[in-house]
């Protein structure tokens, strides 16, 4: 997979400069880090019917990593609110569908565009830098869309679990931890939170 390209990079500065919560990060996903978002993700489907919902695509450095790692374009929909960074997806990714919406209000959005069902989502939205309220809108949002025992893949560059405890014992959510990626700028964990079928 190419490294993260000079055009990503200062895209991503200049949203980050505009608007540094919703970002959530100064510069793109490294490689390392795709990588081990794209082999989970891979993991977690095991075999499930379905598209994969990226949330927070931005320049797109995880749909690239989820690509090579054999994920089928068409089953791929990738999800971004901020319009610059929806176009340069478009610009830059011919094969995924892109929805340009918040991800805040995804049942609604997947069900306007008729995507179903749903197989993972993979999420690299800043849930650490969003107020606590938008958080569980989000999540509980995410959860509604998805099929009990189909999982959710986040990062987080925080030490605990990017979706807090009280929002995972309300949802009964179980949560894994990866291997902290030292190599990201900055480190970060993928984790992955399951609602096991009842
Ligand atoms: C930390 S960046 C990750 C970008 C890219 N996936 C990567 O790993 O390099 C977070 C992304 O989430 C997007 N985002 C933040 N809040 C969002 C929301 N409510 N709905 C959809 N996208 C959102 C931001 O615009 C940004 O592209």
């Amino acid at each position: 997979m190419p490294t993260v390209e000079p055009a990503s990079t200062a895209l991503f500065l200049k949203r980050w400069l505009r608007r540094p919560f919703a970002t959530g990060a100064v510069v793109p996903s490294g490689r390392l880090l795709a990588e081990a978002m794209a082999r989970t993700t891979r993991s977690v489907i095991d075999g499930r019917p379905g598209h994969i919902v990226e949330l927070g695509a931005g320049t797109g450095e995880v749909t690239k990593a989820l690509l090579a790692a054999g994920i089928a374009p068409e089953r791929l929909v990738l999800v971004e609110r901020d319009p610059e960074f929806a176009t340069f997806l478009r610009r830059h990714f011919s094969g995924p569908r892109i929805v340009e919406g918040d991800a805040a209000r995804l049942p609604r959005l997947l069900a306007d565009h008729g995507i179903a069902p749903i197989a993972a989502v993979v999420s690299s939205l800043p849930l650490l830098s969003l107020p606590a309220d938008v958080v569980n809108g989000i999540v509980g949002g995410v959860f509604e869309a998805l099929p009990r025992g189909a999982a959710v893949v986040q990062f987080t560059y925080g030490p605990k679990p990017p979706i807090p405890r009280a929002l995972r014992q309300r949802l009964h959510l179980v949560g894994a931890r990866g291997k902290r990626i030292w190599r990201n700028v900055p480190p970060a964990v993928v984790w992955t939170f399951t609602r096991p079928a009842a």
